[in-house]
């Protein structure tokens, strides 16, 4: 069992909390085990069926309180210190909440066992002022969670019923107050931003004490944990009393900035919040609609960028997109050294990381742009939300009177890491916009690879696709110099 010397402050629900829990547990045992709120279920504890769906807020550096959905099954407690926990005991009132009354009206709950995983999504997505209260909203809020039994049409129609009863009592500006005044959520969420801030005290993060390292001098292996949403799906036992590096210890998350003509990230920052970012949107101003495609909006509340390109799976969405953008990784050492690696000398092999196990990818950037160079991200899964890659694609393009005068490709799902296309790039830079072109580096790039056949396809699939995939890049970027018909002549 891992010492661990201080206390995890935060509030649960309306509770003022102190626990000496490993910081590794899981909040869905915590919630469950240690105090016996059994209304957060366990169902996949994989991050995939929304069961166990919690609301994490969050004080931003403004005071301001934000709250987002979580799946408990991969979030460690450690992270909840100076934050404030709903289960959906915590959203309970004295009568049943619009969005608990809808589910009743529409019949929106067979077996239960989903319930409390929608009626905490839904309340989430009523508390997020960016969703849109309308249809659209509601199937972003619940993108997460699945039912096995009543089906989608009754949840849909609850969430749609418990938006018209509220839509007129909503302001954009203060979301929660607004529910809190229509009756859609408990007083005491009014109180909780000054309560946190007693947990934050002056300087407005967690003090440094309560850096949430485990560490107890002891031999045992150590894990580094971003959003855990890969390392908890992997390591779900162990995890829990074993040595973590919580890497969201408390050090908050700044925004990206452009620093020599590059933009820098940290590595920590989740995919919901770089799809947020003024900045990021300036460069990827589809970054959001590639969003709708990756996981779901719980996981990508917690899922980072530095995590997916650690975990190194050769289908991870966020680093495909990164190699295109030609990234560099800041590296952290032990001893605070740091240094820098370009992304695509990253990967040594089937995930072997050029980095040694305790180095910490700090930062992330990638070289600013505008136009003419140009961005396109590419997808292909079996389900809509809520999947994994069969093949993903990204590149970036820059064409200059007429020729190519910058070619950067990747792919993934086709080779045992995340593949940036040297020689495909190389073989179209300088080349005229014309699909003679394109199909003489598509030609290159497919002697790049050698797929392999698993339960997401075929190898012959994957090449198909992998080809389909760089051809709908000049398709969608460059739609009124090259014809459909002869960019896609080849595949007829
Ligand atoms: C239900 C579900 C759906 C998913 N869907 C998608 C999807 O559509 N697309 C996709 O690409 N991925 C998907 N994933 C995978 C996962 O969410 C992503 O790979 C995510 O980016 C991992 O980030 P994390 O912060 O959670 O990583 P963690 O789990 O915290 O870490 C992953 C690995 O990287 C290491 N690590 C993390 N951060 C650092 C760092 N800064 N420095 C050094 N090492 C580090 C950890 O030690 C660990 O080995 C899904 C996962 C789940 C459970
Ligand atoms: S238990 Fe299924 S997402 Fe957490
Ligand atoms: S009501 Fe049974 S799983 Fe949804």
């Amino acid at each position: 069992m891992v010492k661990f010397n201080h206390s995890i402050q935060f509030i649960l629900n309306d509770e003022d909390v102190s626990t000496e829990a490993p910081p590794g547990t899981l909040a869905l045992d915590y919630a469950r085990q240690h105090r016996h709120l059994n209304g957060t279920k366990s169902g996949c504890k994989e991050g995939d069926c929304g069961a166990c769906t919690v609301i994490v807020g969050e004080l931003d550096a403004q005071g301001k309180l934000r709250y987002l959905p979580m799946t408990s099954c991969l979030l460690p407690i450690g992270e909840l210190h100076g934050k404030h926990l709903v289960t959906i005991e915590g959203l309970n009132m004295k009568e049943l909440s619009p969005v608990q009354q809808a589910m009743v009206d529409c019949g929106g709950s067979q077996c239960g066992y989903c319930t409390p995983g929608f009626v905490v999504a839904m309340t989430a997505g009523l508390m997020e002022p960016k969703l849109p209260l309308n249809e659209t909203g509601v199937l972003h809020a619940i993108s997460g969670n699945l039912c096995r039994c009543t089906g989608y049409r009754p949840i849909k129609a609850a969430g749609v019923q418990a938006i018209e009863a509220l839509a007129d009592k909503l302001n954009t500006v203060d979301r929660v107050q607004s529910l809190v005044e229509a009756g859609a959520l408990p007083e005491y969420f009014t109180g909780i931003a000054d309560r946190l801030k007693t947990i934050h005290g002056e300087t407005g993060v967690p003090q440094p004490e309560m850096a949430l390292d485990a560490s107890d001098g002891e031999k045992q292996p150590r894990f580094i944990i971003s959003g855990g949403t890969d390392l908890y799906v992997q390591r779900g036992d162990e995890l829990p009393n074993a040595n973590v590096v919580l890497l969201n210890n408390g050090k908050r998350i700044g925004a990206p900035e452009l620093r020599d003509g590059r933009v820098t990230f940290d590595a920590r920052m989740t995919f919901e919040a770089f799809a947020e970012d003024p900045l990021i949107l300036r460069h990827l101003p589809e970054m959001p609609a590639y969003n709708d495609l990756i996981a779901s909006w719980p996981m990508r509340t917690r899922s980072s960028i530095g995590g997916n390109i650690c975990n190194a799976s050769p289908i991870a969405d966020m680093t495909c997109l990164m190699l295109a953008l030609e990234a560099e990784l800041t590296l952290s050492g032990d001893d605070g050294r740091r240094r820098n690696v370009p992304l695509r000398e990253f990967y040594l092999g089937y995930k072997r990381l050029n980095k040694k196990p305790e180095e910490i990818v700090a930062s992330i950037s990638f070289p600013s742009f505008s136009e003419p160079t140009v961005v396109n991200w590419e997808k292909v899964s079996k389900r809509a939300w809520l999947d994994i890659a069969t093949v993903n694609a990204a590149c970036k393009l820059r064409v200059e009177d007429g020729r190519f005068a910058e070619v950067h490709l990747a792919l993934g799902g086709v080779a045992a890491t995340p593949l940036y296309l040297s020689e495909a790039s190389r073989a179209l830079e300088g080349e005229p916009l014309a699909a003679s072109s394109i199909h003489a580096c598509i030609d290159v790039a497919m002697g790049e690879f050698t797929p392999m056949g698993d339960v997401r396809g075929s190898a012959d699939y994957k090449r198909l696709l992998a080809r389909q995939l760089l051809l709908v890049h000049f398709e969608k970027l460059y739609p009124e110099t090259i014809s459909q018909e002869d960019l896609y002549a080849p595949l007829r």
